[in-house]
């Protein structure tokens, strides 16, 4: 079992999960963040720091595709634990549903 990050964190990406994860497991990209399957060790304390809902436990049904996102940009992206800047625009995309198709990048972010 692992937690992963799901399409409400696109354009949103508050950041508010990455400093309490105690084995330093989010990756960065331009318009979200994922976790790594292989690091997460499922102890769950990320999930209430969303303030979008956007992390959740992957035995939750119908997260198989987003498991796979997580595990594959893990690979590429930069390691992040220190809160950034979120995006000016965030508050707009909080309510916004579907944003994989329109939004979702795969461009790496600049990690911290
Ligand atoms: Fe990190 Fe725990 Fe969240 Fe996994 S569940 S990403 S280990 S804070
Ligand atoms: Fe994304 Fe929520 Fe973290 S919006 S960056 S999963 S706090």
């Amino acid at each position: 079992m692992t937690y992963v990050v799901v399409e409400a964190c696109i354009k949103c990406k508050y950041m508010d999960c990455v400093e309490v994860c105690p084995v330093d497991c989010f990756y960065e990209g331009e318009n979200m963040l994922v976790i790594d399957p292989d690091v997460c060790i499922d102890c769950g304390v990320c999930e209430p720091e969303c303030p979008v809902e956007a992390i959740k436990a992957d035995t939750e049904s119908g997260l198989e595709r987003w498991l796979a996102l997580n595990a594959e940009y893990a690979k590429t992206w930069p390691n992040i634990t220190q809160k950034g800047t979120p995006p000016a625009d965030a508050k707009e995309f909080d309510q916004v549903g579907q944003k994989y198709e329109t939004y979702f990048s795969e461009k790496p972010g600049s990690g911290s």
